[in-house]
Order: structure tokens, then C-alpha cells, then sequence
């Protein structure tokens, strides 16, 4: 198991185990973790399962394809740095810790 920080926008945390082979995204879902819409199911076609992920972590894990690249342009207030699409962040044994920061609002 991974455990992974989700913060809400206001602050609330929500640690979680998380079985690898899942993705980030499904970890917050499975577990009602609020602010994750994921309204395409992970398809990486929405942009609504977006996060910044905490600073540390950026380069710590897989970087993103173009396909999750552009989807972003369409994610609200994106960080060129920091931002990434949960549903295309899978669950290793390598991201025990993670903690990412759910924005204001998905659109
Ligand atoms: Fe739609 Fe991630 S769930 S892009």
C-alpha cells in the first residue's frame, strides 16, 4: 500500500492507503475524498481529477504524457510545474508519501 495526502483546498487532509496499480485519481474516489471529480472516469479526456502536486514530489514521479500535457490547458488555474491529471498517476510502492493539493474548484 501507498499512502497518499489529498488536501482540500481549505486545508482538510485525507490520508489514505491506496492499493498499488490503482491511479491517484481512484484512490480519492474510492475512498470519498471530495474536490476529485473525475467526470470522464479516467480516460484523461476531462481534467477535472487535476491536483498540484506538492513540490517535492514533481520530480519523483512519472512525468506526464502530451496527452496529459494538453488536457491540462483546460484544467482550472493549471501550474506549469506542479499540476497533474490524477487518473494519469499510478500507484507504486514509489509514491508512499505523495501529497497533493486539490484546487478551489474543478471545471
Ligand atoms: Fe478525466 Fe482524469 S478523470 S482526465
Amino acid at each position: 500500500m501507498a499512502k497518499i495526502t489529498y488536501v482540500e483546498h481549505n486545508g482538510t487532509e485525507h490520508v489514505v492507503e491506496v492499493k498499488p496499480g490503482m491511479t491517484v485519481m481512484e484512490g480519492a474516489r474510492d475512498n470519498g475524498v471530495p474536490g476529485i471529480d473525475a467526470d470522464c472516469g479516467g480516460a484523461c479526456a476531462c481534467s477535472t481529477c487535476h491536483v498540484y502536486v506538492d513540490a517535492e514530489w514533481v520530480d519523483r514521479i512519472p512525468g506526464k504524457e502530451p496527452m496529459e500535457e494538453d488536457m491540462l490547458d483546460f484544467a482550472y488555474q493549471p501550474d506549469p510545474v506542479r499540476s497533474r491529471l490524477t487518473c494519469q498517476i499510478k500507484v507504486t510502492p514509489d509514491v508512499d508519501g505523495l501529497v497533493v493539493y486539490i484546487p478551489e474548484k474543478q471545471i
